[in-house]
């Protein structure tokens, strides 16, 4: 009896659940089949719903790499990115444009298609946005690489697959049923439209739309247009019907015009969601499957038509599709491992990880608008946030794609140009709100950094980009909320005082603390420039703003123990305190942590005891503010013992892998394996909150490798790989390099290591030459190519110390040259 209960429990949880069991099945038997296959397929080791529950806000929609198309459904409840695992949500409809991993109010989700069943004609179609919602068939959500497929309740599947710019979407009905499909002129996800206009052409089988809505997480005032072009006649192979347009709200407007075809609602001041209107159609016969080309565009309906026609034209849906699979294959092949030795959820994870690190920023070349328009500068959309994106995503990729790095190079530095500063947080072609401050010169810096000598090659200006960085760190805008910083002030004081009077600028004056901490960071970044180029007097100007973070250190606060807290400190230099552990997890009361007015802190989404660390440049100097290595490291260990890490926050993530800088490498191994194995899964909830454009889909990745990038600078930190040998190809370098693992044991790659497993790093070679055990440098490891050897041991004591030197500090003596 009570075995029957739980298995009835089990199979209700079962037919409740999304994805579709397939997924996983489906992903576990590619990854064993795999092990014996000379030439992996590594799209089919990709789960896109890793991420979709929890928070994690990814989008599993069918895209290509960096496609600014992501073609998902949008659904009730809180999913900015349109799709939501949660059964008790509701599909609103299908569309073509979404960010992945981005939070906020939500993105896009422009241009809705809805497939209906009206068995009583036209008239009773529900076009209502809440009328018409559906849930979904138990089990049945999919997605591949480049695919993405969902079955309503009422047995409707949508399937779509995407090029850049455009997309196929193939709709199947019940047999013997009608197929209707409304589409909308005014829904996005965000509720912001501001006006637009649709057109049907019957004839042609045509439905364009445009019109202005407002960002997802930026100032509401900015409104960005969109565009998209629909062709519902499947190149005359389907015959339309019933055709008109309508208009609903939700208090008795529920109207249809049949045989109309134009909507101008080109001004909409009043705002928002209440504003229901498009198109709906009707297909002769009871033809099962319909299927839509659609384009989408930031610069004209003409040009989205356009699109679909350069990107698609008359190919088919399996075509475009494995178009789509190839670029991603093209993409994953990149890091190479030993599929048969590595764990399948590591596999897994490791895959799921690198193809989000490549889906987003949206690279939407050639659509630029508002200044951006024509612009001959790659564009990119979706730099959403820099702050998030600075200290893992782009390291990842300098790692094996400098063409593409150097695109978005490009766009940072065109965003000055037209702007003055670069892009913090471009979000739906707007700038959307800054988190910490220049984020983007960490971005750029790390570009030069690792490929000065190819940079002219790849289109970038070394002079322009420190040109760039410097308006970011001089040049105080009249608004420091959405690009550049509060330099002024800063410059004035050596940190940012709170409740400063500062005559010059507007912005949130709240995060004295954290902008304090990432300013001197930036600053740092654009010192490593002026350190390249020779600059000597910029050099030694931005070293010292970098040690800034001193400014802010209190040495009098205590918290559980521990003493020295970074605080914010008034404009006559007297401190003001907050309780460290205010916005931790361990936070007392109800607080404002994010970037509200009331948010008097100090600091951004973070206790001052996460961001107390975070002096990546300096942390020798650290230790001593913290009283030496012994307490330096019992703080750590407190730190995340204690409670007050918090895993899906960017600030934290160098934080596992500071006991290497006290000369304690095995401990930041063990750090990092509780790390991953406490966040990170291959289920729909297996990130630990917003994957923040693959900021986390990144960090795992180089978790998994063994790796940690020090951003501006060519270090790497070496860790415990949990993968026994992978290969890392350089496109455009032509070096493909190959970390291989002796003494390598799966049974290491769990949370706590079991003890006589080797998993300690023993030593390291790389081309042959024995190096420290902590870290290694770009330009000797993954830039010429060849072989790393890391060799481990269950000896951990023997395995704890850096053996040489420990990763560089600046006022150690590191970082003293550029390589
Ligand atoms: C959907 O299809 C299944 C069989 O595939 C059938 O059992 C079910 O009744 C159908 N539901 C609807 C609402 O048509
Ligand atoms: C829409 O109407 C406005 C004025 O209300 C007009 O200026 C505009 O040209 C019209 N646009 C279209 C596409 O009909
Ligand atoms: C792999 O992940 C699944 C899903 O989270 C979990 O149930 C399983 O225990 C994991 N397997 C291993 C070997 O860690
Ligand atoms: C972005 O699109 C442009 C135009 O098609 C293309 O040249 C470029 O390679 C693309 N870059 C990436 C990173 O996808
Ligand atoms: C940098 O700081 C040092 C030490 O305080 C000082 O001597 C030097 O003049 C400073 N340089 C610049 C350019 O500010
Ligand atoms: C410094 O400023 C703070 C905040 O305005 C104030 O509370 C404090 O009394 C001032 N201290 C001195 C010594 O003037
Ligand atoms: C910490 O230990 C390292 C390595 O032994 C040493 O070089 C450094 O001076 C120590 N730092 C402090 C602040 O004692
Ligand atoms: C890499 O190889 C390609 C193709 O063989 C070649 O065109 C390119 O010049 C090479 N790049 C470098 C930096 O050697
Ligand atoms: C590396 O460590 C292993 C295990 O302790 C040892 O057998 C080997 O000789 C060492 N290699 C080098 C190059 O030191």
């Amino acid at each position: 009896m009570a075995l029957l209960v739980v298995l009835s429990l089990c199979s209700l949880a079962l037919v409740k659940g999304q994805p579709s069991p397939d997924v996983q099945a489906r992903i576990s038997k590619a990854i064993a089949d795999a092990a014996s296959s000379p030439k992996p397929d590594y799209a089919s080791f990709v789960n896109p719903f890793i991420g979709t529950d929890n928070e994690g806000d990814v989008c599993p929609g069918a895209s290509i790499p960096f496609g600014m198309a992501k073609i998902t459904t949008d659904m009730t409840g809180y999913a900015p990115a349109g799709y939501i695992t949660d059964v008790t949500q509701q599909i609103k409809g299908f569309s073509p444009l979404h960010d992945s991993g981005t939070g906020a109010s939500g993105d896009y989700g422009l241009f809705e298609v809805m497939p209906l069943l009206c068995p009583g004609g036209y008239q009773t179609c529900t076009t209502h946005f809440d009328k018409r919602l559906r849930s979904r068939l138990p089990n049945t959500d999919e997605a591949t690489p480049g695919y993405f497929a969902l079955t309503l309740d009422n047995n409707i599947t949508m399937e779509a697959t995407a090029t850049r710019r455009a997309g196929l979407e193939r709709f199947t009905f019940p047999s013997g049923s009608k197929p209707y499909f409304v589409i909308d002129l005014a829904n996005d996800n965000a509720g912001t439209f501001a006006g637009g206009s649709m057109d049907i052409d019957p004839k042609k089988g045509r439905i364009t739309i445009g019109g202005h809505w407002g960002p997802s997480f930026g100032p509401s005032r900015f409104n960005y247009q969109a565009f998209a072009c629909y062709d519902i006649l499947h190149g005359g192979q389907q015959k339309l019907d019933e055709y008109g347009i309508w208009r609903a709200d939700d208090y008795g407007m529920d109207a249809k015009g049949l045989g109309q075809t134009h909507l101008n609602l080109s001004v909409n001041l009043i705002g928002g969601p209440i504003y229901q209107s498009g198109a709906f159609f009707s297909f002769a016969d009871t033809p099962e499957k319909i299927q839509f080309r659609v384009g989408v565009s930031f610069v004209s309906t003409e040009q989205a038509c356009a699109n679909a026609e350069s990107e698609i034209g008359s190919s088919s849906f399996d075509n475009i599709l494995a178009q789509a699979k190839a670029l991603w294959n093209e993409k994953l092949s990149k890091v190479e491992i030993d599929i048969a030795n590595t764990p399948a959820n590591i596999t897994e994870m490791l895959y799921s990880s690198l193809y989000r690190a490549s889906l987003t920023p949206n690279n939407a070349t050639g659509e630029g608008q508002g200044l951006f328009a024509g612009t001959s500068s790659y564009y990119f959309d979706s730099l959403y946030c820099s702050w998030d994106t600075f200290r893992t995503f782009y390291p990842l990729m300098a790692l094996h794609s400098p063409v593409e790095y150097a695109q978005i190079v490009d766009t940072y530095i065109d965003g000055w140009r037209k702007n003055g500063w670069m892009p913090e947080c471009r979000t739906n072609n707007v700038p959307g709100y800054t988190q910490g401050g220049s984020s983007g010169d960490v971005i750029v810096s790390h570009f030069a950094m690792s490929y000065h000598k190819e940079a002219k090659a790849l289109g970038i200006d070394l002079n322009e980009l420190f040109a760039a960085a410097l308006a970011d760190g001089e040049l105080n805008p009249p608004e420091w909320n959405i690009q550049g910083r509060q330099v002024n002030v800063y410059k004035q004081y050596g940190y940012i005082p709170f409740g400063v009077l500062d005559p010059t600028s507007v912005g949130r004056q709240t995060r004295e603390g954290s902008r304090t901490l990432e300013y001197a960071f930036e600053d740092f970044a654009i010192r490593q420039v002026a350190l390249l180029l020779e600059n000597s007097k910029e050099e030694e100007r931005y070293y010292n703003r970098s040690l800034f973070y001193r400014n802010i250190w209190d040495p009098t606060v205590t918290s559980d123990g521990f003493s020295g807290f970074m605080q914010k400190r008034a404009m006559n230099g007297t401190f003001i305190y907050s309780d460290p552990i205010n916005c931790s997890p361990k936070n007392v009361g109800s607080r404002s942590c994010s970037l509200e007015q009331d948010n008097v802190n100090g600091f951004y989404e973070s206790s001052s005891w996460e961001y107390s660390w975070f002096v990546p440049h300096d942390t020798a100097y650290l230790i001593g503010l913290m009283g030496g290595n012994e307490t330096f490291l019992s703080r750590l260990d407190h730190f995340f013992d204690g409670g007050y890490y918090l895993a899906g926050n960017e600030p934290s993530f160098q934080t596992p892998i500071g006991y290497h800088y006290a000369d304690k490498p095995a401990q930041s191994v063990d750090r990092v394996r509780k790390v991953v194995f406490q966040n990170f899964g291959i289920t729909a909830a297996g990130l630990p909150g917003n994957d923040d454009q693959a900021a986390m889909a990144s960090l795992l990745t180089f978790h998994l490798l063994g790796l940690y990038p020090v951003p501006s600078t060519t270090e790497f930190l070496i860790l415990s790989p949990f993968i026994p040998k992978y290969t890392i190809h350089n496109s455009y370098l032509n070096t493909s390099t190959t970390v291989t693992v002796v003494n390598y044991d799966a049974n290491s790659v769990q949370e706590n290591i079991p003890s006589g497993v080797p998993a300690y790093v023993a030593n390291v070679t790389v081309n042959g030459e024995v190096t420290t055990r902590c870290h290694f440098d770009f330009f000797d490891t993954f830039r010429v190519g060849g072989d790393v050897v890391i060799t481990l041991t269950a000896d951990k004591d023997s395995a704890d110390s850096c053996e040489g030197s420990l990763p560089a500090s600046l006022s150690a003596g590191g970082f003293s040259q550029p390589r």
